[in-house]
């Protein structure tokens, strides 16, 4: 076995090594967390710290392919300006030997805790999965804990697809949710206790496929989270191997919650429907903190398993996180805003005000660019379609719409034609009350837009080509106002 500190050691170098070639791509992003180079996916251990937010990451230096999982680790005051932080777990020991897989990170007596699954493969190439802890004074430097793995033996009934732990304190006990999988492959979340995190006891199941009157709702749930918002419990949870059905459940998996009430005897969960938390494209293993201000806040990887065909792959790395958001819930549905910091980063405000398009297609001094910040806000007449391009070429060959089409009450976000990488249109239903609100977050190679005050949110990466830097607005048979509109440089 590799020692640790060799192990952070060899990535290190790897990350020395694939610097230039890393920052040498237009791709790299100015406001979102990337790899330093190579792979990047589900957030891990989001917390808040001694004042300073923690974020660390999957992360496999060595290619742009899901290899052998790290932990990397950003640090933040503000959750808009980020610090790269060393290496915080590499798979040293035998019960991590394939990868430090997914957790969380809680604050236990002053020390910073990580829980996670160490992923182990044998020579047969079975499966094994256990929980394990790493602690930290500093929020730095991580040790493990001596006498890891502190679960063992997966409970009976369930596969080796045992991960994902998210842990929180609830009346003086610790609780954790854990994504699962029975025997007859159905996804589901369990729920343990501890009261020193080191020994649990399962208490049940949350919520699954085939459980709560769900129906068939995949094979496994990856990543889950459990928390309150409002007095009511939500889980979000990721599960993975939904149909699609209509606009609903495109991309390859899913990300979503559920409004509810747990039963902490039994651990099972009364819950209203599955609710996607992103209608876009990449969007996966959303995690959730508190903070102290009382804020659930929300950080998403900003890709998918199994697609690792981006632009990015040629300049030695891949994926990011999406900006952080703020939860809150509104007659049972969750409500998404960018955190409010986003707004110290705001620069060189254009503002407009009172443009009517009329069936035609308009562009406006100064706003133009690939790393900003738009406020939007239409007021319809009778355009029966209406909306903003962004990422334009001259020719107008290249472009991103985002569209609102009144006949079917739908907003769009269509990247057919958006440059490289993958293709595709997401749609989600918008009723139409003659008013829409943007707000577009573009970055080089992102775009994420709240739609009304974060009642949806659509996410995707597009890969334009840096000259493609037009915006227009439009409306189609007949006309609309921009009422308002606002844009900045980030
Ligand atoms: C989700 C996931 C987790 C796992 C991790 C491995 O994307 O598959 O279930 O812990 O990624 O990197």
């Amino acid at each position: 076995m590799i020692k640790n500190e060799d192990l952070i050691k060899k990535a290190n170098k790897e990350i020395e090594k694939n610097k230039s070639l890393v920052n040498s791509d237009y791709y790299r992003l100015k406001y979102h967390i990337m790899p330093p180079t190579g792979l990047l996916n589900d957030p891990n251990g989001f917390i808040q710290f001694k004042g300073e937010y923690h974020l660390f990451y999957q992360f496999h230096p060595f290619g742009t392919n899901h290899g052998l999982k790290y932990w990397g680790h950003y640090k933040s005051i503000d959750l808009v300006n980020w610090e790269a932080m060393p290496i915080a777990l590499a798979p040293s020991e035998w019960y991590e030997s394939h990868g430090c897989y997914s957790g969380s990170a809680i604050e236990d007596n002053g020390i910073l805790t990580l829980i996670y699954t160490g992923n182990v493969k044998d020579k047969q190439g079975n499966r094994e999965t256990y929980q394990c802890l790493a602690m930290s004074e500093d929020g730095v430097e991580f040790e493990k804990y001596k006498d890891n793995p502190v679960i063992h033996n997966q409970p009976k009934g369930y596969t080796r697809h045992f991960r994902d732990p998210k842990v929180w304190k609830k009346d003086g006990i610790w609780y954790m949710v854990i994504g699962a999988q029975t025997i007859k492959e159905e996804g589901r979340v369990l729920l343990f206790k501890s009261k020193d995190l080191k020994s649990w006891d399962m208490v049940g199941e949350v919520a699954g496929s085939n459980i709560n009157n769900l129906g068939d709702f995949g094979f496994m749930w990856e990543c889950p989270d459990l928390f309150e918002l409002n007095g009511k419990d939500i889980l979000i949870s990721s599960p993975q191997g939904i149909k699609p059905q209509g606009d609903l459940y495109n991309n390859i998996y899913q990300s979503g919650y559920f409004v509810g009430k747990v039963d902490y005897k039994t651990g099972n969960m009364q819950h209203e429907d599955f609710v996607e938390l992103d209608r876009g494209f990449e969007f996966y293993a959303p995690q959730t903190t508190l903070d102290d201000k009382g804020r659930r806040i929300l950080i998403a990887w900003m890709g998918l398993p199994e697609e690792e065909d981006h632009p990015t792959t040629e300049k030695g790395w891949i994926h990011a996180m999406t900006i952080p958001r703020v939860l809150e819930l509104k007659e049972n549905k969750i409500i998404q805003k960018p955190v409010e910091e986003m707004e110290n980063i705001r620069k060189n405000l254009a503002k407009y005000e009172n443009i009517k398009i009329n069936s035609s297609e308009i562009m406006l001094e100064n706003i133009s660019g690939d790393v900003l910040e738009m406020e939007a806000i239409f007021e319809v007449d009778d355009a029966y379609e209406f909306g903003v391009k962004l990422r334009c070429s001259d020719d107008e060959k290249e472009k991103t719409i985002l569209y609102y089409d009144r006949k079917m009450q739908k907003f769009i976000f269509d990247r057919e034609n958006s440059g490289k990488g993958y293709k595709g249109v997401r749609r989600c239903y918008i009723e139409d009350k003659k008013k829409l609100k943007l707000n577009i977050f573009l970055d080089t190679s992102s775009v994420e837009v709240f739609i009304n005050d974060g009642q949806e949110v659509f996410t995707g990466r597009i890969y334009p080509d840096k000259q493609s830097l037009g915006i227009k607005f439009f409306a189609k048979g007949g006309s609309v106002i921009l009422k308002e509109l606002r844009k900045w440089d980030i």
